[in-house]
């Protein structure tokens, strides 16, 4: 059987930095509101010249260094954005084209903040149906450039970033002890469309268009539907939350972070949070909190380790991986 085996992690922020502080001059706020709501103490925002493709190809670098590699081992690139550089092509050959690659298959993935769950799954799915062998799988995103900056309700909550891994396909025993990717549960559900939303695109208006969101109705869903498919991944590989070595999740907003641990039992010990310090970054987040967590030492090789998300359509889902 084969598994998909992480072996390297990478990411990237831009330079620029905004706190909270520097959002109160922008719109009518506090520091105060904005730590309780959310847990948010800061973000970092993209400067001229700093893309999405920008920070995608800074955290696939570090990635492929971590993974001792270059460009010519890979076969598959999937970028999971939602802010990609242009309508086409996609922000992956642009991505592929900067590592100078010239071989193999790219493409963008859009699940807004799940993005990154699915891309995983995508990745897994490659390598075990023998399509791939070795898959850069980016989560990037530049939703400052989508942000309404006089809309309080939003513009708060965002950040710009990359994080990256490399998944190898790698024989295994067929047991939830080996090393890999052991399930991936992946929902969706457009009824909820409206909830969370750009309200452009090249098909409706021709324009990019600005991220509109009803906070309070996402809210209401999202605990519900993150324990779903984390209950899902536990009853596909036979393990419970005392397994979890290391939950780390979507990053958009510590209530919904703490209220999911403390519904699955995972204690806080085991939570990897970076929303204090990025924001939310959409698909950006799981992948940059990794590589917080994987560089300081925490997430450790043989730990169990589940991925989960919840965004725009909705969508949502999870991802157990032995690391
Ligand atoms: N500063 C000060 N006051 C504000 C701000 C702000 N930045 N934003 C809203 N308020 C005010 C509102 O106007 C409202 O005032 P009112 O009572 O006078 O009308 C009050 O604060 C409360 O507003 P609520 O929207 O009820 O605040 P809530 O406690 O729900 O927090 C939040 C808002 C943080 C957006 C929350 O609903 C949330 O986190 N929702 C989920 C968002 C999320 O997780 N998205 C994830 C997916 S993101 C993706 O997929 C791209």
């Amino acid at each position: 059987m084969i598994r998909s085996v992480v072996r390297g992690f990478g990411a990237a922020l831009p330079k620029r930095v905004m706190t909270n502080r520097e959002m109160e001059s922008k719109v009518d706020t506090s520091d105060e509101w904005i730590v309780q709501r959310t847990g948010i103490r800061q973000r970092h925002i993209a400067g001229e010249g700093e893309t999405t493709a920008s920070l995608g190809e800074r955290a696939a670098r570090a990635a492929l260094e971590r993974a001792g590699m270059t460009a010519d081992d890979l076969d598959l690139i999937i970028v999971a954005t939602s802010t990609p550089d242009n309508t086409f092509p996609a922000t992956a050959v642009n991505i592929q084209n900067r590592l100078g690659m010239r071989h193999g298959a790219a493409f963008d993935l859009q699940a807004v903040c799940s993005g990154f769950v699915y891309a995983v799954a995508t990745a897994d799915a490659y390598i075990r149906g023998g399509l791939a062998r070795r898959a850069l799988v980016i989560g990037a995103e530049t939703f400052s450039r989508i942000l309404d900056w006089s809309d309080r309700t939003t513009c708060v909550l965002f950040g710009d970033g990359a994080g990256a891994i490399i998944l190898e396909g790698q024989r295994g025993e067929g047991t939830t002890a080996d090393r890999g990717v052991l399930t991936a549960q992946l929902r969706s559900d457009g009824m909820h469309g409206d909830k969370l939303y750009v309200d452009g695109g090249p098909s409706t208006t021709g324009t990019v268009g600005h991220l509109r969101m009803e906070g309070r109705e996402v809210f209401k869903h999202a605990v519900g539907m993150i324990t779903d498919v984390i209950e899902a991944a536990f009853e596909a590989t036979g393990t419970s939350a005392d397994d979890v070595d290391w939950l780390v999740p979507h990053q958009a907003n510590r209530r919904i972070i703490d209220g999911s641990a403390k519904k699955l039992g995972i204690p806080s010990e085991k939570v990897v949070v970076t929303v204090d310090l990025h924001g939310n970054t959409s698909a950006a987040s799981i992948p940059l909190a990794l590589d917080t967590a994987a560089s300081d030492g925490r997430i450790k090789k043989g730990d169990l380790v589940m991925l989960e998300a919840m965004g725009g359509g909705f969508t949502w889902g999870s991802v157990l991986i032995r690391w």
